[in-house]
């Protein structure tokens, strides 16, 4: 059945990989994708205006505001984005009968435990960016049952994080050219994850699983010192690395020091597509443009 697809923020990294994957998936459906200049989360009016007239009957929420130590001083703005956002999106899903994916994040969790956290293990954020993700998360539960919820960790892609500036792989690939030294917080273990596949997995997601809330992550984890230190590795780049902790980091967020996610519910219903992390960064530097000379 052909079907109308809308992603929201769709010049973000992940909504890049998806537009690049969906046609594959779901040869059928139409995809529109509109930008933060097209639509505007917080504004109701704006997610009517935009959505309505397109009768979508899947919409993809991949807008965001996820500077996380900048948002500790900017709490009305996150929850705007992050929360009364994916409120109204689901408030124009419900009234236009459409499913809606929406995306998470491993900071719902305050990372005391020493096991990969299953969907439905207790939410405790740490910081104020955790904080909105889990208030967007409950009201899209509370009012559009039609909803996917995807937490992932770690996110980089060929397009880069437009919230962030760039991603953590080529921010280490530019400091080790640069030549100097380079610090990396190895009391945060995490599961770094690619935005191909994890592309990949969202679309086979939609392809009628159940409804509810999924961990779709890389296999395996990491510290974010060991991740720096593999991408050294296979990209066969030497540099000056060194561990530090993350009271020497000096971040503003408090971070969860463990927040690895278990795809429990993907693997019941026999459908993670998710590979090792190690293999998905193979593949990432394998693809990513040539750096500037
Ligand atoms: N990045 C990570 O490490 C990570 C980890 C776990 C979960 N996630 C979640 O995964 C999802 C996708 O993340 P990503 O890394 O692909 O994000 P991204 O590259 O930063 O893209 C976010 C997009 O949202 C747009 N946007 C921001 N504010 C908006 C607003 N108020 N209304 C409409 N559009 C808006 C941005 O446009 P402008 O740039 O023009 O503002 C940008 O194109 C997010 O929900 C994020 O919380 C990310």
């Amino acid at each position: 059945m052909s079907r109308t697809v809308v992603f929201v923020g769709a010049a973000g990294q992940l909504a890049r990989d998806l537009a690049r994957v969906w046609p594959e998936a779901h040869p059928d459906d139409r995809v529109i994708g509109l930008k933060h200049a097209d639509i505007q989360v917080e504004n109701r009016e704006s997610v009517h205006s935009a959505l309505v007239p397109l009768e979508p009957q899947l919409v993809v929420n991949l807008a965001a505001y996820h500077r996380v130590d900048e948002i500790e001083d900017r709490p009305d703005r996150a929850f705007a984005v992050n929360t009364i956002g994916p409120r109204h999106l689901a408030m124009a899903c419900r009234e236009l009968d459409a499913e809606l994916v929406h995306f998470s994040t491993d900071y719902v969790f305050a990372g005391h435990q020493r096991r990969p956290y299953v969907e439905s293990d207790s939410i405790e954020p740490l910081s104020v960016y955790g904080a909105s993700k889990v208030a967007g998360e409950m009201l899209v539960r509370l009012t559009w049952p039609k909803h996917f919820i995807v937490r992932s960790c770690g996110l980089y892609g060929i397009a880069g994080s437009a919230g962030k500036g760039g991603n953590f792989v080529e921010t280490m690939l530019r400091l080790a050219a640069a030549g100097g030294p380079i610090r990396v917080v190895d009391d945060q273990v995490v599961t770094p994850t690619a935005t191909l596949p994890l592309a990949r997995q969202v679309a086979q997601i939609c392809r009628h699983q159940p409804h509810g809330t999924y961990h779709a992550v890389c296999h395996g984890w990491c510290s974010w010192y060991e991740f720096a230190a593999e991408i050294f590795r296979q990209a066969g780049v030497s540099a000056d690395l060194k561990p530090q902790s993350t009271a020497e980091s000096g971040a503003k967020a408090p971070r969860p020091p463990y927040s690895v996610l278990a795809n429990a519910n993907l693997e019941r219903l026999g459908i993670d597509v998710m590979p090792d992390w190690r293999a998905a960064l193979a593949r990432y530097l394998a693809e990513r443009p040539a750096a500037p000379a």
